[in-house]
């Protein structure tokens, strides 16, 4: 049944082929869903678009897909403006599932209540975000074991994970902490705004030279955001017990169907070196030690996240799109509420 609230929506037109296009999509403004027993009524305050979103807009897909003429999944936090869940109050602050939406009627239990006295709330999409600041803390540390006086290379190091990654190493005490990305101006950033020790620009740069250049005995711990040429480029520059995590790849996810491994693993066995992924969620009972730290770096100045905010549910496939292009710094969130 529907409620009088007019709910403008993003959905899912048709599956994308390789780079997702404005005619992927659908605008739709209509009636959002009044709540059942249990469910609760979200004004949707901020989306993160996150990289695993265009994965879920594939036939088959890890995380849970988007449907045709259904709402594209992504992370949000909100403010419960009507609620039959008992464990959730008009006004109430809350993470979760959102969609890309005005109004989000879901169960309770799926909502994570915020403490926004801290941190305001789209931090948990940011620095707190399990997609974002949790990802980089479990995986430098309980996949990575990254340790003072390391040297740790980061790529896509001016996105989310990577913006926030390369600065949690330093704080670990790694050194030097290198971040690769895209182009002059964000390698600028990386040393300028983030505190990396070095940068190298992919798109310009011998990646594999300037690797060797400014690690001649190899890079210790290798956090991977990206697959491809770049993990290619690493593995040339490994020594013996390099770890190299993967945490994603994003150079593959537009073509998931002829995912390219790479070339170069024949360098792990010849290095006696381990190559580890992780998803997040297996980490849960890590969480609460990584948020607190977080929190406690965030609060004390010393953790940045840079923001790219772009405004409306209307801007949510633009929003992708400058995801993938890497047309933004840090976090990029959609503004949905005005
Ligand atoms: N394992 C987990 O549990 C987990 C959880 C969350 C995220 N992740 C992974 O973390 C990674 C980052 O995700 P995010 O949401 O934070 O996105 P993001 O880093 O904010 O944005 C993606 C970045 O990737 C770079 N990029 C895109 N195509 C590229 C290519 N072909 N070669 C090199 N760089 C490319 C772009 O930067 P440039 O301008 O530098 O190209 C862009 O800024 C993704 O691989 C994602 O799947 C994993």
């Amino acid at each position: 049944m529907g409620s009088n609230r007019s709910n403008p929506r993003i959905v899912l037109a048709r599956r994308p082929q390789g780079r997702p296009q404005p005619s992927d999509f659908t605008f739709l403004d209509d009636g959002a869903l009044a709540p059942e027993d249990g469910q609760v009524v979200v004004v949707v305050d901020h989306l993160g678009i996150d990289a695993f979103i265009r994965t879920t807009l594939e036939e088959e897909s890890f995380h849970q897909g988007a449907q045709i003429g259904g709402v594209i999944p992504a992370l949000g936090v909100g403010q419960v403006v009507e609620s039959r869940f008992d464990g959730l109050a008009v006004g109430d602050w809350v993470f979760g599932p959102l969609c890309s939406q005005t109004f989000a009627t879901m169960p309770g239990f799926m909502m994570r209540r915020l403490d926004t006295s801290v941190v305001p709330p789209r931090a948990w999409l940011g620095a707190l975000g399990l997609t974002t600041g949790l990802t980089a803390y479990v995986g430098l540390t309980e996949v990575g074991h990254v340790s003072a006086g390391q040297s740790v290379v980061v790529s896509a190091a001016a996105g989310a994970v990577g913006s926030v990654a390369g600065q949690i190493a330093r704080l670990l005490g790694a050194s030097p902490v290198i971040g690769i990305a895209g182009g002059p101006e964000k390698c600028h950033f990386l040393i300028d705004e983030l505190g990396y020790d070095a940068a190298i620009d992919y798109r310009n740069d011998d990646m594999e030279a300037r690797l060797r250049e400014l690690l001649p005995d190899g890079v210790d711990v290798f956090f991977d955001n990206v697959g491809g040429d770049v993990l290619d480029a690493v593995l040339m520059n490994i020594h013996r017990g390099s770890r190299i995590v993967i945490c994603g790849a994003i150079s593959q996810y537009d073509d998931m169907k002829n995912v390219r491994g790479p070339r170069n693993y024949l360098k792990l066995a010849e290095r006696q070196a381990v190559m580890e992924g992780f998803a997040v969620f297996h980490f849960e009972h890590a969480y609460a030690a990584a948020e607190a730290q977080l929190t406690q770096w965030l609060d004390h100045g010393d953790l940045v996240m840079p923001e790219h905010v772009e405004t409306g549910i209307e801007s949510f496939p633009r929003a992708l799109d400058i995801l993938m292009s890497g047309g933004h710094r840090g976090k990029l969130l959609v503004k949905v509420a005005h």
